[in-house]
């Protein structure tokens, strides 16, 4: 603890949840299209990505991440898009990894850039642990989600690569998606049980407007369940900390755990306590937000730590976010930030 923490309280939302997590968004673009986050429909020659002269720098993050620390974040995930495709991403990693009050750095990626080279390079500049998205392993059905041309192979080639580094466990996030990839569920789950890896099985969310969301095309995680547990028994498992997103179970063989993250059908919010960066420097408080708060003009418009913390405690203290258990297919069309430039 430094000095400013010493004394200070750390500032509670209006629903008691403190601020534990810090989620980056270093870039809104990305080499895949899968079809539920960026729809080529949408994500085409005609959209408007970030310019590079809007994004935040690695000196205005870290700078900002350690007013952050102040206010009690101490773990860091690095998203996109696809963060891999922002140069240099392992300076950054060693600029945040110096900030003693943060435990935990890890990144989110969809494995198609992580060469062994790459990873070791992260491990090295102090990341801790690295997730990898994949939603099926037949090829057909991975490069129709993920709308690109490219071999499943490449991805496990990539979970190999974090897991050498040492970024394990590696975490594999799989969304499931009605219609489009339940017949890989067990097919993952086969490939994963002993190996060390962590597959999670997420639900098919209403985040942004591009991805025209269905109630009817989410696969209930009960359901996931049930089908995993009908093949190799399953048993619940306490949570690693307390507000964690996936909910545990382990095979009653001893061959790991998979994890469920049943943001629809059984929501978190309760425990929710992160905000999110984009890369151009906007803070948002829930994943589903409209608006953010616009934290680059501020740190431009010359404020020092002290104002920069003000806002922010300001900002937290107001908070009342829980979209997730307001839901409903009305509100999944109300405008919503897309998650390739809010971060996964
Ligand atoms: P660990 O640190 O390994 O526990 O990871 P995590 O729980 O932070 O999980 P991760 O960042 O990999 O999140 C997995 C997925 O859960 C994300 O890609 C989102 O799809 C979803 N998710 C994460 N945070 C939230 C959240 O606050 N709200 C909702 N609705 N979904 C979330
Ligand atoms: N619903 C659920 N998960 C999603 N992701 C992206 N879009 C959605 C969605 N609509 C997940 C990806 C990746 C992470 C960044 O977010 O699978 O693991
Ligand atoms: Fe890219 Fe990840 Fe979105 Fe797929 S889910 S389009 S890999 S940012
Ligand atoms: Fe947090 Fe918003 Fe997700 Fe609820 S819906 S868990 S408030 S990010």
């Amino acid at each position: 603890m430094n000095a400013s923490t010493a004394s200070f309280t750390p500032p509670r939302d209006r629903r008691g949840r403190s601020l534990h997590d810090l989620r980056i968004s270093v870039t809104d673009r990305c080499n895949f299209r899968c079809t539920y986050c960026m729809p080529k429909e949408v994500f085409n020659s005609d959209y408007v990505f970030l310019e590079r002269s809007r994004l935040l720098t690695f000196e205005e993050i870290e700078r900002l991440v350690r007013v952050f620390v102040d206010l009690g974040v101490v773990k860091l995930r690095l998203t996109g898009g696809e963060p891999l495709l922002r140069r240099h991403l392992d300076n950054l990693v060693e600029r945040l990894a110096q900030i003693p009050e943060i435990e935990d750095i890890c990144l989110t990626t969809n494995g198609s850039l992580l060469t062994g080279e790459t990873a070791a390079r992260l491990a090295e500049a102090g990341l801790d642990r690295i997730t990898i998205s994949l939603d099926g392993l037949d090829n057909e059905v991975f490069q129709r989600l993920s709308d690109v041309q490219r071999p499943v192979d490449e991805v496990l080639e990539a979970i190999d690569h974090a897991s050498a580094a040492g970024l394990g466990p590696v975490k594999i996030n799989m969304v499931v998606k009605r219609g489009a990839n339940e017949d890989q569920i067990l097919p993952m789950a086969e490939h994963f049980r002993g190996t060390g890896h962590i597959l999670r099985f997420i639900e098919y969310m209403d985040v942004g407007n591009a991805n025209d969301w269905k109630l009817d095309a989410v696969v209930p995680a009960e359901e996931v369940l049930q089908i995993i547990d009908g093949q190799w028994p399953i048993e619940p498992a306490e949570p690693n900390y307390p507000g964690e997103v996936a909910r545990r179970w382990r095979y009653r063989d001893g061959q790991g755990e998979i994890g469920v993250i049943a943001s629809v059908t059984r929501p978190f919010c309760g425990g929710c306590h992160r905000a999110r960066l984009s890369a151009d420097g906007m803070l948002y408080t829930c994943l589903f937000a409209s608006d953010g708060h616009d934290l680059k003009s501020l740190l431009r418009s010359g404020a020092d730590d002290p104002a920069l913390k003000r806002d922010l405690i300001r900002l937290w203290t107001d908070r009342g976010d829980q979209y997730s258990e307001l839901r409903t297919e009305a509100t999944s069309k109300i405008k919503k930030v897309e998650m390739s430039y809010i971060g996964g």
